[in-house]
């Protein structure tokens, strides 16, 4: 589980703005859930036999002896809450979320025990429509930040009859080749064949080439669902590769699955990753409500944002008041406050406790100030106020304390007219 500091948190504003703007843009609303759910609420909905269910959760009984498990990821605590509160079924209805997920995995690069994610979710809408709106809103996410190099991968899982149906035969298959498999294949083959699929074994891949595919067991409704998402994201312009061997690590999808991946980030490439769960809300207890969304891990956005240098320069303090003497920085808060009322859009940071002019001017430098306001004794007695300027080279000059808020609103509209 790792801080954010400070220094980082011009980054996050800086993603979590964008993303704002767009899924605002798409029309989803917000909605902030619990971090804690009942714990079965996960192993109903992920699968009883996914990494996550089977190692990744962090689970406890409360002083009810209830077991409770912080949330892992957010689907399916929407879905749980869209059950409660009546806005599945009979409706349309698209959210988002943001917000950290837990899961006990090895730590590595790219990824954390606790991560943000940022997901979106549509109910109501059983079309492909709605997957590319889905995969539409991600892509333009990625050019408002200006990522390159992303590739998007989908595939159809198929009906669930038509998965079971595959199943069998992809269990026959590799029952046969079982000596071949890795061991952690040889596991999943009794108890989730699909996973073998994504399997990154070199002699496990050589057996899954000649494998049955997944793509030739889709049912007719399936087949005809993938081909028209296939259709809309072409005539949007959005290049994708179909991978048969596409499966994610969670349960509750059908139909529609879909991944957004860069090779920048080393094993951990996939920075976005989702498809469509139609079975999900019946499966919870609700009426049967179609139902999609994505998440997308912020520290791996955030991560490639850096690697292609599309992070903005950390956030600076406009204006260091700095003031010498207890009655000037009586006199100094007050001129800040003013400033503050004057010129709401910049940051003025007001010298608090003891310093010389020196070690102020150097904290003001270290903060990034581009202007210092100083308040010395003769300032305090004469009624004036020195502008420093300290980043340009430009003179310093001393004026009235009631020409301060004119003199700094003139000196910012120049700023603004330079940049
Ligand atoms: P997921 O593939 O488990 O899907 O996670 C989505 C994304 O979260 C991943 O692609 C990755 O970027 C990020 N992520 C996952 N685990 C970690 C980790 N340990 N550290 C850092 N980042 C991580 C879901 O969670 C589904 N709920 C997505 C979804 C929403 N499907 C439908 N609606």
């Amino acid at each position: 589980m790792h801080d954010i500091l400070p220094e980082q948190a011009a980054a996050w504003h800086h993603l979590e703005e964008a993303a704002r703007k767009v899924v605002t843009a798409y029309g989803y609303r917000n909605i902030r859930l619990p971090i804690l759910e009942k714990t079965e609420l996960f192993s109903r909905s992920i699968g009883e036999v996914t990494d996550i269910v089977e190692k990744e959760m962090y689970t406890f009984d409360d002083r009810n002896g209830e077991s409770l498990t912080l949330r892992p990821e957010g689907t399916a605590g929407c879905v749980r809450a869209g059950i409660e509160h009546g806005f599945l079924h009979n409706q349309l209805t698209r959210i988002w979320y943001m917000g950290p997920m837990f899961r006990h995995e090895r730590p590595q690069k790219g990824r954390y025990r606790q991560f943000y994610q940022l997901g979106v979710e549509a109910y109501g809408m059983a079309g492909p429509d709605i997957d590319a709106e889905i995969i539409l809103l991600s892509a333009r996410l990625w050019r408002l930040l200006g990522l390159r190099d992303v590739r998007l991968e989908i595939n159809s899982l198929g009906s669930p009859e038509a998965r079971a149906q595959y199943r069998e035969t992809l269990t026959a298959y590799l029952r046969r080749h079982v000596d071949a498999l890795d061991e952690d294949s040889r596991r999943r083959l009794e108890s989730n064949p699909l996973r073998v699929l994504d399997s990154k074994d070199p002699g496990t891949r050589a057996i899954l080439a000649d494998a049955p595919s997944l793509t030739d067991a889709l049912d007719k409704d399936s087949r005809t669902h993938f081909e028209t998402l296939c259709g809309i994201l072409e005539a949007n312009g959005l290049p994708y590769t179909i991978n048969p061997r596409l499966v994610r690590g969670l349960d509750y999808y059908s139909r529609t699955v879909f991944e957004w991946i860069t090779d920048e980030l080393g094993a951990q490439g996939t920075i976005c990753a989702g498809g469509r769960y139609d079975g999900l809300i019946p499966q919870l207890g609700g009426r049967p409500t179609p139902g999609c969304g994505f998440a997308m891990g912020l520290e791996r956005l955030l991560a490639l944002l850096e690697t292609q240098a599309l992070l903005p320069p950390t956030a600076a303090v406009d204006v260091y008041c700095v003031s010498l003497g207890d009655a000037a920085r009586m006199s100094a808060m007050k001129l800040a406050e003013n400033l503050r009322d004057a010129l709401p859009h910049i940051s003025v940071l007001a010298h608090c406790g003891d310093g010389n002019l020196k070690s102020q001017l150097k904290r003001a430098d270290k903060v990034g100030a581009g202007i210092a306001v100083i308040l010395g004794e003769d300032e305090l007695r004469d009624g004036t106020v020195v502008i420093k300027p300290l980043r340009d080279g430009s003179e310093q000059r001393t004026v009235a304390q009631s020409e301060l808020v004119t003199s700094m609103k003139a000196l910012c509209a120049k700023e603004n007219e330079v940049q």
